[in-house]
């Protein structure tokens, strides 16, 4: 079978139009990925097998426009289950294309599933990775753009070029190795990766002479580089030697465009910037150099690619170029607060972002969530408020659907502000009030960034502080001109605040992206439910649904038509 990327199918244009009278120019892509574990590319030099894509790592580009609809038929061809996410994808109406695990019914190895989406009222910088089994550390990760329909204007002009740069962190180890040894504690909480890669590559003058990532371009022109940060673990700081970068989007929200030496990207999250090779021809150095780590002592944990200039027969020269104190955190809260919405720009609509304002909404919940970690039954877990999220076999959107959760979890037993409770495990799903706003406190007790992700919805990032979060705090909420995003760092000892507008029906994931924070069960589901059944609300199931937990084949109610 012939994997050939992508193509865009004519007929896509007649089914859209009989739909959605004001997406006509929505189409259908087709993709075709072959998932392999592949053992040549040894971005690190080490036998170390890596999760390829169409035999490519990072993964292939999904290049969309707002409203068009993807189709993915994944072949898992690894030796064990497989699912992918979209990061910052909001699946509006359709949770059941979320790719995690209390959504999806793992696609089996010797098998393949198609995940099928559309790009509703989206614009920006994505992308995907494998969500279950640690797989992420194996790679599997690939970039997602969502361009402007062709009415919309873009507040820039045309770039000479657009670049996707993955950035991240990445461990020697086999990832199973890895994954098997997340029961000892000091692995689990203080071990540190060994280097970054740059879209999969290691570093200018890595000892190995492996191929650097490089990118050309011409004297005069401007290009847009879309930075996601894949890791791990790591938040880094990014900058290119004798160049500033225009900061012009973060994951679908057009910024206020600011002018910056260099920008913090924590676990992730996605930047465009634009940059104007406004230098003589040269080439010069691009870095990525981790937040909290000294750069001198673990040098191998800067990244550094090339800016090539088309004219410039030299390599890069000098030293690498320093970014700001890897321990100044004010540095970084400081950039953070700066990064604003343009109220004034469109985005996925012609209508202005800031027409969504939220100086004035009321809140309808208000959840503090406080992330530690801690030992239960004498193994290292990760908890929210307490609780570590115990991984079940069943997804808890089938669950939803088929029984209303009966028997597989219960509803808001999980503490939503933090209690005394001794640590425990639990299936935690959290009500979240259909159209009502909430407001997520997110606070951060260890020693590291955290960084929170919540699929379905944006995160208005209102607020960011050092110590405890008290109420009176939220007079220092920016309700003005937040920025609206997927993900949202949490500084070490402080906290966070954010709101979202719940108007998308369905069981919505709200994890930390720090992998073994993740999976040693940092994460809740948010079950926002509209009792409205008319189908132009949430979508019913896909006809491919799998089944799988409690409901195999053979288990599922009697009284439960899957299809019309
Ligand atoms: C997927 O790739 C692997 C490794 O290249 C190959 O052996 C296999 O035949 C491919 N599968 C399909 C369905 O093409
Ligand atoms: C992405 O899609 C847009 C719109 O169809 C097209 O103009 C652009 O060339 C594509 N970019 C890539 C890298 O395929
Ligand atoms: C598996 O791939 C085949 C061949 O492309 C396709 O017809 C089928 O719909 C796919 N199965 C699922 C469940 O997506
Ligand atoms: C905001 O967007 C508007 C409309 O596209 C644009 O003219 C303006 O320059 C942008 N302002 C900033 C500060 O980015
Ligand atoms: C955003 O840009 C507008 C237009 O340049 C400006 O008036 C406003 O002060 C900026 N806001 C911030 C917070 O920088
Ligand atoms: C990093 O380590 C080097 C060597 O140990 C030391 O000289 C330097 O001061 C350290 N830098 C920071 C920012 O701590
Ligand atoms: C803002 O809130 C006040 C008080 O709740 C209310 O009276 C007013 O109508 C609101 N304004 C808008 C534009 O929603
Ligand atoms: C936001 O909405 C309030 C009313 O709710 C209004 O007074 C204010 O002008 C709006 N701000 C912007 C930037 O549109
Ligand atoms: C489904 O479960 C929810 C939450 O436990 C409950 O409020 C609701 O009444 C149940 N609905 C039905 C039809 O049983
Ligand atoms: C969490 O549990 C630990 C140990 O089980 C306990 O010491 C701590 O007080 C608890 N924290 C909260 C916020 O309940
Ligand atoms: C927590 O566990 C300790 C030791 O097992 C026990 O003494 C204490 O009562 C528990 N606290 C709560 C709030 O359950
Ligand atoms: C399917 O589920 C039923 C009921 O839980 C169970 O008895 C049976 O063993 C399951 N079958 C498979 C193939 O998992």
């Amino acid at each position: 079978m012939a994997f050939s990327g992508f193509h865009r199918h004519p007929l896509g244009y007649l089914l859209v139009i009989g739909l959605f009278a004001l997406s006509v120019n929505a189409i259908d892509i087709f993709l075709e990925w072959n998932v392999t574990l592949d053992s040549t590319i040894q971005p690190a030099s080490q036998q170390q097998p890596v999760i390829a894509i169409n035999g490519l790592f990072p993964g292939p580009l999904i290049n969309t426009t707002t409203n068009d609809f993807v189709h993915v038929n994944v072949f898992n061809n690894l030796d064990e289950p497989l699912l992918f996410t979209w990061n910052g994808i909001q699946q509006r109406l359709n949770s059941w294309q979320d790719g995690v695990s209390g959504t999806n019914c793992p696609i089996l190895p010797g098998t393949n599933w198609t995940f099928a989406f559309q790009t509703k009222d989206q614009i920006g910088s994505f992308f995907y990775f494998p969500s279950i089994n640690f797989q992420k550390a194996a790679g599997g990760f690939g970039p997602i753009r969502i361009n402007n329909r062709n009415v919309i204007a873009v507040p820039f002009p045309k770039p000479e070029d657009e670049f996707d740069l993955l950035i991240g962190d990445w461990s020697f180890d086999n990832y199973k190795v890895t994954r098997s040894l997340m029961t000892n504690p000091t692995i689990a909480f203080d071990s540190i990766p060994n280097i970054m890669l740059m879209n999969g590559k290691p570093p200018f003058g890595n000892p190995e002479g492996k191929a650097f990532e490089s990118f050309a371009v011409t004297q005069g022109k401007v290009y847009r580089f879309r930075i996601s940060n894949v890791g791990t673990s790591l938040s880094f700081n990014f900058r290119i030697q004798n160049h500033n970068m225009l900061l012009v989007e973060t994951e679908g929200s057009y910024t206020n465009q600011t002018i910056l030496d260099s920008l913090d990207v924590h676990v992730g999250q996605s930047y465009s910037v634009l940059v104007t090779a406004n230098q003589v021809d040269a080439d010069y150095f691009i870095v990525a150099s981790p937040k909290l780590l000294n750069a001198t002592e673990f040098s191998s944990l800067v990244g550094v690619g090339v800016l090539h200039y088309s004219n410039s027969a030299a390599q890069p020269v000098g030293p690498l170029p320093t970014g700001p104190d890897p321990f100044d955190l004010d540095f970084s809260v400081n950039q953070a607060k700066s990064i604003r919405w343009n109220m004034t720009t469109g985005a996925a609509r012609p209508n202005p972002q800031g027409t969504f304002n939220v100086t004035n909404v009321t809140i309808s919940q208000t959840f503090v969530l406080e992330n530690s970690v801690t030992m239960i039954n004498g193994l290292p877990q990760a908890v929210v408020n307490n609780v570590s999220y115990l991984t079940i076999d069943t997804p808890l959107k089938l669950a939803d659907f088929l029984v209303n959760g009966s028997g597989v979890y219960q509803l808001d037993e999980f503490p939503v502000q933090s209690v005394n409770l001794n640590a425990s495990f639990g299936v935690s799903v959290a009500t979240g009030n259909h159209k009502g706003w909430i407001e997520i406190v997110l606070k951060n007790n260890w020693e590291f960034i955290d960084s929170w992700h919540l699929d379905g919805f944006g995160f208005y990032t209102v607020g960011f502080g050092n110590g405890d979060w008290t109420p009176e705090l939220r007079n220092t909420y920016n309700l003005f001109d937040p920025v609206v995003r997927s993900t949202v760092q949490v500084y070490p000892g402080g906290w966070t605040a954010v709101y979202a507008f719940l108007d998308n029906p369905g069981m919505w994931n709200l994890r930390s992206q720090l992998l073994k924070n993740w999976f040693l069960g940092q994460e809740l589901y948010l079950r926002v439910h509209d009792s409205d059944p008319n189908p132009a609300k949430e979508r019913p199931p896909p006809e491919n649904l799998l089944l799988c937990g409690v409901f195999n084949q053979s288990s599922v109610p009697a009284s439960v038509h899957l299809r019309p």
